[in-house]
């Protein structure tokens, strides 16, 4: 089954092409074509993601992925047909809330066909709703040209995929054992959701404010860094760690750490960051060592949580997901320590490659969304005329 993937949830606009060979879980996927267009540097000036910026540049980009993906994947042909009357009118009405896409998409496909697709999966959310729109919408363009059906993906488990793919085996999915617990660690989401199997899910706790993520890229702004923060502050943590420098500020507070419940809170943190900052300019020294603390603090507190979740749940499984999770000292906090306090649990983290958002982990979810259809009936695919059940 040849899968056409598209996301566009926030401020990356990704097609990929992958083949499924067998059935899910147990299918071997390939990346026939992978086009992935990140608008970090356009954000970067603002100090994080503008939506309305976000779609512009969606709109823009999303038709050269589209192109970049068919043309690594040997799929882009000339056209021998032309586009009819009644065509050209269903897409620019499809896309009439993102000025001038119909017209480009009439233009590409006068030069162009589209090659034998069997499903599209799109990102449906959550995310900054003017950017999934795009992917949403050209996907129902894609659909009323190809008469192909889309499947509607969640982001958040699109990570969940992202992080058991290729990791075991080259090109299939880990076989992991269920109960399984997943850590969701992103911009815009800190979550854990407890897993029965792959189709039953369910978020067992969360961030009561800012999400980890936005914590790193607000912490990294108050320092003077760059947007994205994540990858800046991970640099000089460790920087501070092989240079043995003494705290910025001692004892961070770790909120919730003994909460009963499963929840989150980074905003006290952050605050905590602001106040011992206070007017100071501070030295490259002194960001590296306050980029450490901050970071401690973070990863003792997911660590816990994470921990008394695998417990409460018993799960053999631990999948940590989302941009976050590409954080070294994370990972290999929770590695050793899990190693130590729940020997039997299995963890997955995603290849680097992989954690941040991308369109294959889409066309992973949407393939095992559509058998799952396919099987019990109950999934609802986007249709260009309409939605209907499967
Ligand atoms: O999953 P993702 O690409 O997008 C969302 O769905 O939000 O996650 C982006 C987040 C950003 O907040 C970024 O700062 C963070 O992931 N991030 C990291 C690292 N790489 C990306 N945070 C900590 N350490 C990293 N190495
Ligand atoms: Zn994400």
């Amino acid at each position: 089954m040849r899968i056409l993937s598209i996301e566009t949830s926030c401020d990356e606009t990704a097609i990929s092409i992958v083949e499924a060979t067998g059935m899910f879980p147990e299918a071997t996927y390939e990346i026939v074509g992978n086009a992935l267009f990140s608008q970090i540097e356009i954000h970067k000036e603002y100090g994080g993601v503008f939506p309305a910026l976000a779609k512009r540049e969606h709109i823009k980009t999303i038709l050269p992925m589209l192109k970049e993906a068919l043309t690594e994947a040997d799929l882009l042909e000339e056209n021998v047909n032309t586009v009819t009357a009644e065509l050209a009118e269903k897409l620019h009405l499809l896309l009439s809330r993102e000025e001038g896409l119909a017209s480009e998409l009439i233009s590409f496909l006068e030069q162009y066909q589209l090659p034998e697709i069997d499903l599209i999966a799109v990102t449906q959310g959550p995310g900054l709703e003017p950017a999934l729109w795009v992917g949403i919408n050209f996907a129902k363009a894609l659909s009323a040209i190809t008469k192909v059906p889309v499947v509607p993906v969640n982001h958040m488990e699109g990570h969940i995929f992202a992080s058991v793919f290729d990791v075991v085996e080259d090109d299939k999915l880990a076989q992991i054992s269920f109960p399984a617990l997943a850590l969701l660690i992103s911009g815009g989401h800190t979550e854990l959701i407890a897993m029965d199997s792959w189709a039953k899910f369910e978020k067992v706790g969360q961030t009561k404010d800012d999400a980890v993520g936005e914590a790193f890229d607000k912490v990294a702004r108050m320092m003077g860094l760059p947007y994205p923060g994540g990858p800046e502050i991970g640099t000089r943590a460790k920087r501070a760690r092989a240079e043995k420098l003494p705290p910025f500020k001692e004892n961070l507070p770790r909120p919730m750490l003994h909460s009963k419940d499963l929840d989150f809170s980074f905003s006290g943190l952050k605050t905590a960051v602001r106040t011992a900052i206070g007017e100071k300019k501070l030295s490259e020294t002194e960001i590296d060592a306050l980029s450490r603390d901050f970071e401690d603090a973070v990863a003792e507190v997911l660590l816990k949580k994470t921990a008394d979740a695998l417990t409460q749940y018993s799960a053999q499984t631990l999948i940590v997901g989302g941009g976050v999770s590409a954080n070294t000292y994370i990972k290999d906090t929770f590695t050793t320590q899990l190693l130590s306090s729940h020997p039997d649990v299995e963890v997955y983290f995603p290849q680097p490659k992989l954690s941040t958002d991308n369109s294959i982990m889409i066309a992973l979810a949407g393939h095992a969304r559509y058998e799952e259809a396919r099987t019990a009936g109950a999934i609802t695919l986007i249709v260009a005329d309409g939605n209907r059940s499967l």
